[in-house]
């Protein structure tokens, strides 16, 4: 084991997030252009590459690894590479293996994930309402996803669901889906709508419910007690006295929680992002193709924790978008 990955803001970079593809079955109206370029299938790292890239990390003190995408189910093979991961589960340098799914691929995978190792996943889910799925999905199918968080949940693995609250949009289902998450079993969290990428005729600003807004509303029918967990992720969480359940709320707007980052972000190509919100990142694939061994692949890593800002500069308080980002959310894998 060697020294911990430390940035310049003393914060200890100890999850990493890996996007194993870009590419998605959804289109979902927030994250992508209905028309979206992928990349070619050969600038990608093969999934031997993303292993030796991951192992080098968790040999740097990551504990915590999360799978993303595009949607990570799609990448042809991906269950070897997850049993791969299962490997540092056993020995105990990681402490969890997790992922960011849509769901649709879930019925097929849940078992082989939750063999893996797996405990916990999350799960994008916006509306409960066939047709609004439809809607904001663009390709996707509500009852395919449904059937695939019902078998996670029959494979013994927690699922929180993951809401991006979008004006106009879901306001109406706010009591709804926290009422099937209650029953389910499921977390909810919600998430501000970030300017992750160019959308075309979507306007951000019209999308944007901010989580303030979205806490009070849930206060006139909940009392709503703050909580200290943290999952390790950006969430801050409440319960709902009156039953329970456990809400989160991912914030990037209204309240910036940047000061405790912890992680950073390693795409299928082999870039490093040290902030979901800077266009800075680090290109690891030269150093790990230049060399079997791993000493120029960890002084590149080290070089780019060295360099993480302090925070990203999403802004939308003046009725303009500040601080957007020229790729897409499914670049990096949120
Ligand atoms: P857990 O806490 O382990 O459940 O994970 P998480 O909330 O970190 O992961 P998840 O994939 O569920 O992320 C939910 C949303 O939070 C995504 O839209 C991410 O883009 C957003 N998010 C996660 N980390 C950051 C971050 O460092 N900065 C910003 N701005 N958003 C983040
Ligand atoms: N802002 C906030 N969340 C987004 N996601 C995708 N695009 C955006 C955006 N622009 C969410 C997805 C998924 C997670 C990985 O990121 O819904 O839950
Ligand atoms: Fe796919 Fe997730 Fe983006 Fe939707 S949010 S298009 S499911 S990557």
């Amino acid at each position: 084991m060697q020294t911990p990955l430390i940035d310049p803001f003393a914060r200890a970079i100890s999850y990493l997030r890996v996007s194993v593809t870009d590419r998605c079955d959804f289109r979902c109206a927030y994250c992508m252009t209905e028309h979206m370029t992928f990349l070619p299938k050969a600038e990608l790292l093969t999934l031997e590459e993303l292993d030796r890239l991951c192992s080098a990390f968790v040999g740097m003190g990551v504990q915590k690894l999360r799978i993303t995408g595009g949607e990570p189910l799609v990448r042809k093979g991906i269950m070897t590479f997850f049993e791969a991961m299962a490997r540092h589960l056993q020995t105990g340098a990681l402490k969890e293996l997790t992922l960011t799914t849509n769901g649709s691929q879930l019925r097929k995978y849940a078992a082989e994930l939750a063999a893996c190792g797996v405990k916990r996943i999350n799960v994008s889910l916006d509306t409960l309402d066939p047709a609004k799925f439809a809607e904001i999905t663009r390709w996707g199918r509500l009852p395919q996803v449904l059937d695939g968080i019902e078998a996670a949940k029959a494979a013994g693995m927690q699922v929180k669901i993951n809401a991006v609250a979008l004006k106009g949009f879901n306001e109406s289902e706010l009591f709804s889906l926290a009422d099937w998450c209650a029953r389910e079993g499921h977390d909810l969290t919600f998430i501000e709508v970030m300017p992750m990428g160019e959308m075309g005729d979507v306007g951000r600003l019209d999308q944007y419910w901010p989580l303030k807004d979205l806490r009070a509303t849930l206060a006139t029918r909940f009392t709503l007690l703050d909580l200290p967990d943290s999952t390790g992720g950006p969430a801050r969480y409440v319960r709902l006295a009156e039953t329970g359940q456990r809400i989160g709320f991912i914030t990037p707007l209204t309240h910036n929680f940047c000061e405790s980052c912890n992680r950073v972000r390693l795409t299928c190509t082999g870039e490093l992002y040290m902030c979901l919100g800077q266009e800075d990142m680090a290109d690891l694939r030269a150093p790990l193709r230049a060399s079997a061994q791993n000493i120029d692949l960890q002084t590149a890593i080290r070089a780019a924790i060295a360099r993480k800002p302090k925070g990203h500069d999403f802004d939308y308080s003046r009725q303009a978008i500040k601080g957007q980002m020229s790729r897409h959310m499914s670049h990096t894998g949120g």
